[in-house]
């Protein structure tokens, strides 16, 4: 199958940091189709010759163990072209047209990897360049909106444009190698369905925990703030695939549809629930890996009286016959303790204990960062001399040991379900809109209050209160149990 693959924003970081060394991988391990080009597009002039050259360079700011030997790099670099585009002249829309035309691949992927508030316009230039025939498909890199109505009027041009079955949205958390062994620990085993249900399960914990401070994204981020930049989209994608029921197929739509309902089964919050079930904070300075940091307001471009949350913890329940009254704890925050993504299913403890330690509840931690794995809690006995004692112990699977050559990162994953047409880890609109409309009354809450902006110390796990938001149920989160 040959393909045409273009990035708008060619120049840009998105597109230097993450999508060229993840389509470096894919040629790497063979996995990039045969009959391919890659088509870089930004303002400046450049010959392919000078962009190639532009992302050599990149690369060697690129993780040593992913870098290319020049042999290979060479050989990937072939691939690449550069183009210059003026993105509001029509005129240049018509020559990217006649040079996709030009050789007539299978497909053309459209990568939108410019700041989102381009992608209406972008959209219909492509619409009147004739850049949306049946062979075009475009992916849309998040943020898509600032809030639901900005979001809808994104959905509103592309899909003037583009049919739903021809939009990738993406959110990157969905390619990461342990959300898709979710769908298969839930829906390819026997073991776990019976027991995923709120008669077995006590709560679920989702953390998406970030040692690193804003960097220099401080501008982006004080706009945006982490409700809006990491639980709108990863935070209540994961709750989806944890809570959704088993679809009827393995297909994008019977996928989406499932999750949707999710979506639309989450606990509305109110003026007061925002006050009793979220909590909002924002780092000061202190300790991270040994080294001292800065606070968030003293980070570059940040204004010095922001009340931009760096942190958020939220309790939510999903209403609905499987999940009646379980808690889901969702949190995420930067400057936090450790670099530690992980969703945790604490199951409820045995009805009538017959050993002294039955106290300890099983436990399944699906991790996602820094590594994949799974870990299920157990009891067991250690053996003689020890009583009735109970031990905890852990099995332990650790995916890149299990599968040590088929490990793919999640842009790697997505650039090639895109090029394949697969829509099955992608975001449909009606769920995007769903997850702003979910968010919109804690936005709300926090503009018509601007209440309760906590602080925490960089290197910590956050405020106070956000133990006190699971405590308050009997619970504790996972690094505190
Ligand atoms: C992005 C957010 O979507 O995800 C960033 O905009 C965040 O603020 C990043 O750092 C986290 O992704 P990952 O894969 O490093 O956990």
């Amino acid at each position: 199958m040959s393909f045409d693959l273009v990035f708008f924003g060619g120049t840009g970081d998105l597109t230097w940091r993450k999508l060229m060394p993840a389509l470096f991988q894919a040629f790497r391990h063979g996995k990039l189709p045969a009959g391919g080009r890659i088509l870089a597009v930004a303002r400046d002039e450049r010959t392919d010759e000078e962009y190639r050259q532009f992302i050599r360079e990149r690369f060697s700011e690129v993780d040593s163990s992913k870098r290319p030997s020049d042999e290979e790099f060479d050989r990937f670099a072939a691939l690449l072209h550069y183009r210059r585009m003026d993105l509001s002249q029509p005129t240049d829309y018509a020559g990217l047209k006649q040079w996709l035309d030009d050789r007539g691949a299978d497909t053309a992927v459209l990568y939108l990897a410019t700041s989102p508030h381009l992608f209406p316009a972008i959209c219909e230039q492509l619409g009147a360049a004739g850049l949306n025939h049946d062979k075009v498909r475009v992916v849309l890199e998040k943020p898509l909106g600032h809030d639901l109505a900005s979001a809808q009027e994104i959905n509103r041009v592309v899909r003037s444009v583009f049919t739903e079955q021809q939009a990738f949205r993406i959110d990157h958390y969905l390619g990461k190698p342990s959300v898709q062994n979710l769908m298969a620990l839930r829906f390819a085993n026997a073991l776990f369905e019976p027991l995923w249900r709120r008669e077995s399960i006590a709560n679920i914990q989702i953390t998406l925990a970030e040692s690193l401070g804003v960097g220099t994204r401080g501008d982006f981020y004080d706009r945006t703030g982490a409700l809006r930049d990491m639980i709108q989209n990863h935070a209540l994608q994961l709750l989806t695939m944890i809570a959704m029921e088993p679809p009827s197929t393995n297909d994008a739509d019977a996928i989406r549809d499932e999750k949707l309902k999710v979506l639309k089964s989450l606990k509305p919050f109110t003026a007061e629930s925002v006050t009793r079930d979220v909590v909002r904070g924002q780092y000061r300075a202190g300790n991270v890996d040994g080294k001292s940091v800065p606070g968030y307001l003293e980070e570059v471009k940040v204004p010095a009286d922001s009340r931009c949350e760096t942190f958020v913890a939220l309790r939510t329940e999903v209403q609905n016959w499987r999940w009646a009254g379980v808690p889901f704890y969702l949190r995420t925050g930067k400057r936090l303790g450790a670099r530690d993504a992980q969703i945790v299913v604490n199951f409820r403890p045995v009805p009538h204990p017959i050993f002294p330690s039955a106290g300890h509840a099983n436990k399944l931690v699906i991790k996602l960062q820094p590594e994949d794995g799974l870990e299920l809690h157990l009891l067991a006995a250690k053996g003689a001399g020890q009583g009735d004692a109970l031990s905890p112990v852990r099995l332990d699977l650790d995916f890149d040991k299990a599968f040590p050559t088929d490990r793919v990162g999640a842009y790697e994953r997505l650039l090639l379900d895109a090029i394949a047409g697969r829509l099955n880890l992608f975001v449909r609109s009606d769920e995007q809109e769903q997850a702003w409309r979910w968010v919109e009354p804690i936005l709300d809450a926090w503009e018509n209050s601007g209440s309760d902006l906590k602080t925490y110390a960089a290197g910590s796990w956050g405020p106070a209160a956000a133990s006190a938001l699971v405590a308050r149920d009997g619970n504790a989160w996972a690094e505190e149990q």
